[in-house]
């Protein structure tokens, strides 16, 4: 078992007001933003390449090869966006973040900036969580109060602002080009890749889009050194992520710990299973990722790993679900997410999840009919590749893998509805 946690961002997040700039600079803060200011950008861009970080908002791309995409400047505006739309199912990390410890977050784009010559940066908040939009207003005024923000960031000469937007609680203003869209005052929906963002993202201008705890993690890169971030994790999924634990467990929350740690390991940090009863199955990286069971515990929670075993580490967005949950009524709620959620640009996303929704209502009321599990994955089957963006595909994740593990579940969705065979006030959760 990994015997320590590593806690970095969440270091401190029990001082009291651990999210005033006061217990920031108390803890080092702002330490690497001077030390990032006495390189040149290009030596900083380098560093974060050479940690091999790569993105924790979910796909994994490498930050610093993202960076280095960008067009070369060629004299007009270059653009940070962080992605701070957190919205994933069961994700809950970058909320307690900016929460806890925002000012990482505003040395991160402060740093990050500097490396790719972005003198105006902006955070793409999620609209629900007004708590956090106050924060974050409330610290950037804080650091430009202290010089670490403004015309001449730290006596530097360098300019870099920050702009907080709260979007409108759209969960699709979470994919890059749909947030870009939504930025500009338009209606939030996918944009056609390539161009990426890097050639031509906000106002058409080069931009790098990055997640929360992406851009929360560069200040360590740049003070301890791109070796000190590499020591921890996997030999391809480097450093260390924020875990969310939720469901049935005994203490849910969140555990900074090294990638590559397994579920296991996790669900004995958080106490164990709740009441002591048994694992049914779980999400390793939220609601869009294929559901995994007792039988992949021990799989180490690195990109590969995951993926090597069938599905995403994404956000890691844990979720637990006892042998009191009916795995059809938990994949019916995602389902009415998803066809909530889906932008409507694409018919096989846009129609596909209407029917997806529909079907799976009838399995959970048990009045499915003989055929309606092979219309489900051949439906499945239809959106999967052929939508415009990773929300169609995300869809059919749960309800592919539940049926792969569960089938039988299903086949009883025929004629017993699932809260006769899971009833509610056994489980804690439905
Ligand atoms: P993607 O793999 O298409 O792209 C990832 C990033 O790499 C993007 O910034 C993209 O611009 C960049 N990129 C990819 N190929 C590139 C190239 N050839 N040149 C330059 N840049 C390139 O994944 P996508 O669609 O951006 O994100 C999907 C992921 O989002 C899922 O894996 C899921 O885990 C995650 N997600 C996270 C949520 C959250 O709340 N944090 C919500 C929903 C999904
Ligand atoms: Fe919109 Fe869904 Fe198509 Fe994405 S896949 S563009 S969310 S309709």
């Amino acid at each position: 078992m990994t015997d320590t946690l590593t806690p970095i961002l969440t270091k401190f997040w029990d001082d009291p007001q651990s999210w005033t700039l006061a217990t920031y600079e108390k803890h080092d803060g702002y330490k690497a933003l001077r030390k990032a200011l006495g390189m040149k950008p290009e030596e900083v861009l380098g560093a974060v390449k050479d940690s091999n970080i790569r993105g924790r908002g979910g796909a994994g791309f490498p930050t610093g090869m993202k960076w280095s995409f960008m067009s070369p400047p060629d004299g007009g505006p270059r653009y940070l966006v962080v992605n701070a739309d957190e919205s994933e199912p069961g994700t809950c990390k970058d909320v307690p973040l900016m929460m806890a410890n925002p000012h990482s977050l505003i040395e991160g784009v402060a740093i990050s900036s500097y490396a790719i010559g972005c003198e105006h940066a902006f955070i793409y908040l999620r609209g629900e969580v007004v708590h956090v939009y106050r924060r974050l207003l409330r610290a950037v005024e804080e650091a430009r109060a202290a010089g670490y923000l403004g015309d001449n960031v730290a006596g530097s000469g360098v300019k870099v602002e920050i702009t907080v937007h709260a979007g409108a609680g759209a969960y699709i203003c979470g994919e890059e080009t749909a947030l870009l869209d939504s930025l500009e005052g338009r209606r939030g929906q996918p944009r056609l890749k390539p161009p990426f963002p890097g050639a031509a993202g906000l106002y058409a201008r080069p931009t790098s889009v990055n997640n929360v705890e992406s851009i929360a993690s560069v200040p360590g890169i740049i003070l301890e050194g791109s070796d000190w971030f590499k020591g921890m994790g996997t030999e391809k999924s480097t450093g260390f992520g924020i875990f969310s634990l939720s469901g049935h467990v005994t203490n849910p929350g969140q555990f900074e710990a090294p990638l590559g740690i397994t579920m296991r390991e996790l669900i004995d940090l958080a106490g164990g299973m709740r009441g002591g009863r048994k694992l049914k199955f779980w999400t390793p990286g939220g609601s869009s990722t294929p559901i995994f069971t007792e039988e992949h515990l021990d799989v180490p929670l690195d990109f590969d790993s995951v993926a090597a075993a069938g599905s995403m580490l994404g956000t890691r967005a844990l979720q637990v679900f006892d042998e009191t949950v009916s795995v059809v009524r938990a994949v019916s709620r995602w389902t009415d997410f998803y066809a909530h959620e889906s932008c409507g640009k694409c018919t096989p996303c846009r129609e596909g999840t209407w029917w997806l929704r529909q079907i799976m209502t009838r399995i959970e009321n048990g009045q499915g009919t003989q055929d309606d599990i092979d219309k489900l994955l051949d439906i499945c089957d239809n959106i999967l590749g052929r939508s415009f963006c990773a929300l169609g595909d995300a869809a059919t994740s749960p309800i592919t893998s539940a049926v792969k593990y569960f089938r039988e579940e299903f086949e009883i969705g025929m004629h017993t509805p699932a809260h006769v065979l899971f009833p509610p006030e056994r489980s804690v959760l439905f």
